[in-house]
């Protein structure tokens, strides 16, 4: 079990979602994705909300959900691609867990990117997805606590991510 929080942060199509689901697995830990919490509670998709009120309401409900995961059981957590972009989120993640970037090479996210479920870059397509992982990459970096090298696919991603977690926190049965 942790004894504090696990973040993953990182680009839309960096496999956060699908190596966190995986390795909590693997370890037993409890998972959690922000973005199906958000769902969750607003009763609607990501793109629906974006559309309905706007990207501030779905940042805003970003940053509720991440002081309300302070208050809960440790868990290893997936957060939406642009959680890390708000310093206050920052700050909260920094007090209450790990940051772990999943960071994946600009090709590879171009090349399986599913646009449709992101309304960030739904209509403007992957020039956009370009724009937005130049913009973000050295803050990506500079707030991460440790950085994963996802560039030689999913299993390795898998085995990385256990590795570091098995040795933060001394989870070494299973
Ligand atoms: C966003 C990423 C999405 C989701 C929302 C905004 C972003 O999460 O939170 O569409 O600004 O990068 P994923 O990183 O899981 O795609």
């Amino acid at each position: 079990m942790f004894d504090r929080h696990v973040f993953l942060v990182g680009m839309p199509g960096s496999g956060k979602s699908s190596l966190g689901k995986k390795v909590a697995a693997n370890l037993h830990v409890p998972y959690q994705d922000m973005d199906k919490r958000i769902q969750d509670i607003m009763g609607k998709t990501v793109v629906d909300i974006f559309a309905e009120y706007g990207e501030k309401t779905f940042r805003t409900a970003e940053t509720n959900l991440l002081i309300q995961i302070t208050r809960e059981a440790p868990s290893l957590i997936s957060t939406g691609g642009g959680s890390a972009m708000n310093p206050e989120n920052v700050k909260i993640m920094k007090a209450y867990g790990l940051i772990i970037l999943i960071d994946r090479p600009l090709d590879q996210i171009l090349s399986d990117i599913k646009l449709d479920r992101r309304p960030t870059f739904a209509e403007k397509g992957l020039e956009e997805v370009e724009r937005v992982y130049h913009e973000r990459y050295a803050t990506y970096h500079a707030v991460a606590d440790i950085t994963l090298d996802n560039s030689e696919g999913y299993y390795h991603g898998v085995e990385e991510l256990e590795k570091i977690l098995r040795l933060r926190f001394g989870l070494y049965t299973l």
